[in-house]
This record gives C-alpha cells, structure tokens and sequence, in this order.
C-alpha cells in the first residue's frame, strides 16, 4: 500500500500541448450560416479514445444521432472534448438539456490527469433532470455537478464566490441580453489562458437579430483588446485570452 501511494504521487505532472489556432478576423455578421468547418483539433496532442467515440457517432443532416440527444455538429462535439481535456480547471457550460454537451465534456475532464469538474447550468427543471441522468448513465457523475437556475444569475453567483473556469461553452438562450450578459462575465470568469466556445454563433438568426451571439462576441473584442477570435469550428465560435 505504501509503495502503491508512492508510485501514485511520483506520477509526472501531464504537459499541456500547445494550443494551435491563431487569432484571426470576427467574420462578417452577414457570412454567417453559408459555411461549416469541420473539426481541426485545437491542440498538438494525437488523437485518442474520446476522439474515436465522438468521430463513430452517426450524423443525420448535419448533426450527430446519440444518447442522450442534442443539436451537436461532429465539430462542435470534438472541440468540446478538446477544450475538456486539455484544458486546465473546470469546465464550465450554461444551457446543457439533455445532457449531451456535458457528457462530452465530462468524459474529457475524465481523460485528464489534472482533475478538474464539469459543472452544468440549467433552467429547465426537466432539463435539469435529463442532464444528470445522462451523465450518471454515462459514468461520469464524478466529474459533475448540476447548477439549478438562470445562466446570468448563476454566473454573477460565481464571479462573487472567485470562482474561474479554463473552458465555458455557452449555449443556453441565444437572444441579445442573455448572450451580452456572458460576454460581458466572461473576463472575470475566465481563468488566466481559458478560452469560451459560443454555440450558435455561426447561425443566420444572428442577422435577424433573434440571436444576439455575433453581436456580443464583436462587442467584447472590440471593446477589450485581451480577447482574440480563434475561428469557427462547426456552428461555434471560439474565443479566448490573446495569447
Ligand atoms: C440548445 S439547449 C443546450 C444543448 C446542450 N448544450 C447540448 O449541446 O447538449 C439550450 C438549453 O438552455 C436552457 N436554457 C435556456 N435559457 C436558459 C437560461 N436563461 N439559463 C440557463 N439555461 C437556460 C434550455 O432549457 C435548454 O436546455
């Protein structure tokens, strides 16, 4: 036993492979819903288990048939279980429903060496219920914890209790105010090299301005230079501290 405990704490620290994206232009509100970029992994590590789960999963349309059920594009998913397992800290995420997101992102937290929790927030009691009984059918409800509550509130909430996350992926309501409320949190939410995944935001609805995503987005890169763009993996946006 005591040697097992000594072999276990002289485990080396994982190293964190290097992110790969470079900070480019916002594109133009009016190019978006015409194109969607498939997967390119966001840092220099081989692919691995979560990678082949994710890639197996079958695509109807546009977006992946699983259990528990979503609205996930392959590239949104795999970003996702990038951004969970390389990333360091916990993962946060507004807006989960059935729980496919943080099943993802739970199982990239789980693939790490440096520990760390998902925590899901979510309105809908229902939803509420779905996500976690996803995760616990998964295995994964180690890695979990449910938020219960509006996303804006529950993340003013974790500002005033210090809290910072390396990963959030907002994808709860897509209109104007929930979405200039996330992005104006989101310098004081994200921890030092953390980044943000918008789901939606390459989406036409943002031209009608049902979606207020784009707007947003464009607001905090122009008013805070300490934010870059880092592209359009499927329907999402990824931004995060200039690096
Ligand atoms: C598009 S679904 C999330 C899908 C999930 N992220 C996935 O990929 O599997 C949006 C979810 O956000 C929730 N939601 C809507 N408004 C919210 C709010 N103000 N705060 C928290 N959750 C909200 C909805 O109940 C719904 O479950």
């Amino acid at each position: 036993m005591l040697f097992r405990s000594a072999f276990v704490r002289s485990r080396p620290p994982e190293i964190a492979p290097r992110f790969l994206p470079a900070p480019q232009p916002l594109p133009r509100i009016e190019d978006l819903g015409r194109d969607y970029a498939p997967y390119r992994p966001l840092f220099a590590a081989p692919p691995e288990a979560g990678h082949h789960l994710i890639a197996g999963w079958p695509v109807e349309g546009a977006l992946i048939v699983t259990e528990p059920r979503g609205f996930l594009r392959p590239a949104d998913a795999l970003t996702l279980f990038d951004l969970a397992r390389y990333q360091r800290g916990n993962v946060l995420e507004i807006g989960s429903a059935w729980g496919l997101s943080a099943t993802i992102l739970c199982r990239g937290v789980a693939a790490r060496r440096s520990g760390g929790r998902v925590i899901s927030v979510e309105l809908d009691p229902l939803f509420q219920a779905a996500t976690c009984a996803a995760v616990k059918r998964a295995g994964l409800s180690r890695w979990h914890s449910l938020r219960k509550g509006d996303g804006t509130a529950l993340m003013e909430q974790a500002i005033a209790r210090g809290e910072t996350y390396g990963a959030i992926f907002i994808d709860h309501d897509h209109g104007p105010t929930a979405s200039e409320a996330a992005c104006r949190l989101l310098p004081e939410l994200l921890a030092p090299d953390g980044l943000a995944l918008f789901h939606d935001f390459n989406d036409r609805l943002n031209t009608s301005g049902a979606y207020g995503i784009h707007a947003a987005v464009s607001a905090l890169l122009a008013a805070d230079t300490r934010f870059a763009f880092y592209g359009m993996p499927g329907c999402c946006a990824l931004i995060g501290w200039a690096r």
